[in-house]
């Protein structure tokens, strides 16, 4: 293989992020895979407002469509959010015959299962690792990692802006707004932050990777969301005084044949390993009948964090074009017990 080509849809913060990683590793990249990777195209609306990891002027396009239609471009890397025209672009691509990489987990939570169908009748992969818990290779854990296990609980923090605000709110006595413009001007929070604040960001990725956990198709629109958005001052006062952190959780169980799956602001006893999770870190407890207790923990969010999950996802796809077998490890795989329509 002479080397992969890569068309990115989206100049944002993670599109410099996955620019920043793919230049500065290249070295390594390319002793990992045996061939390089060649970021071929870079598409974007804007191209004229300054970013931290400038693009060659010939690389650069409005138009997406110069990525979906280069017959040369293998793996197509969509970083614009949101569900339309995200959700067409994937579509398309998958139907030229192209694979994709994507970090875009409202568009997973309620077109995921879609997406999936169409990757495997048109013989492409999608790659979605950053679209949970940024740079904390969570999916890749439950779908390679502790493939052996039944996984009865997952739990954790899922969204950074949240954990963020919290954490500055308990620290600082920080009033929520003031805490929230702090997370977005470090580019923690979704372009639309009501998404993070109140819970529908950190659902998106309880659907997403419960899905992997318990073996069933996603189901966003069952999961019960409630965020943090009515928390004072005050109420993280008290809560510290006697003795426990307030956190947003994910919380998906599968118990007595039921699925649980919720997400909401929790009480967690300070002595609690999740409750010193600060910033926009992200921690995550699985349970599986072999392994037993894992903590996952790292930056949930973030230009270099997230950069780091959707360049695994590429090289991931580039080892198997490589291979000749594509979709080496499906992405969601269903267990019998739970593709029925199961109580949530
Ligand atoms: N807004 C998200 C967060 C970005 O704060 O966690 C990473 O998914």
């Amino acid at each position: 293989m002479e080397s992969v080509r890569v068309g990115l849809i989206g100049w944002g913060t993670v599109g410099c992020g996955v620019i920043r990683v793919l230049e500065e590793n290249a070295s390594v990249i390319r002793a990992r895979l045996g061939f390089p990777l060649e970021l071929a195209r870079v598409a974007d609306l804007d191209l004229e407002t300054p970013r931290p990891v400038p693009v060659a002027r010939e690389k650069l396009t409005q138009n997406a469509r110069e990525i979906l239609e280069d017959p040369g471009i293998q793996i197509v890397v969509e970083l614009i959010g949101g569900l339309e025209p995200a959700r067409s672009f994937i579509l398309e691509a998958l139907e030229r015959g192209k694979h994709v990489v994507t970090a875009n987990k409202a568009l997973l939570a309620h077109h995921g299962n879609e997406l999936f169908e169409h990757a495997e009748r048109h013989g492409g992969s999608i790659g979605f690792e950053a679209s949970v818990a940024g740079g904390i290779p969570l999916l890749k854990s439950l779908r390679e990692g502790l493939a052996g296990n039944k996984v009865d609980t997952i739990f954790g923090i899922l969204n950074g802006t949240g954990n963020y605000i919290l954490t500055r709110m308990t620290e600082e006595g920080l009033a929520f707004a003031d805490a929230l413009r702090e997370a977005q001007e470090k580019g923690y929070a979704e372009a639309d932050p009501t998404l993070d604040v109140d819970g529908i960001d950190t659902a998106h990725k309880l659907a997403i990777a419960g899905a992997m956990a318990f073996g069933t198709p996603i189901r966003f629109d069952q999961v019960y969301v409630e965020g943090i958005r009515q928390i004072d001052p005050l109420d993280v006062q008290f809560a510290t005084e006697f003795g426990y952190q307030l956190k947003l959780l994910a919380i998906g169980r599968h118990v007595n044949g039921q699925l649980e799956m919720r997400v909401h602001p929790t009480l967690i006893p300070s002595s609690h390993v999740l409750a010193s999770v600060r910033g926009a870190y992200n921690a995550v407890h699985l349970h599986g009948n072999a392994v037993g207790s894992i903590m996952l923990y790292g930056l949930g969010a973030g230009m270099m964090p997230t950069g780091s999950a959707v360049v695994a996802d590429i090289m991931d796809i580039a080892r198997d074009l490589a291979s000749g077998v594509v979709n080496r490890v499906p992405p969601l795989s269903f267990l019998p017990e739970n593709t029925q329509d199961i109580p949530i």
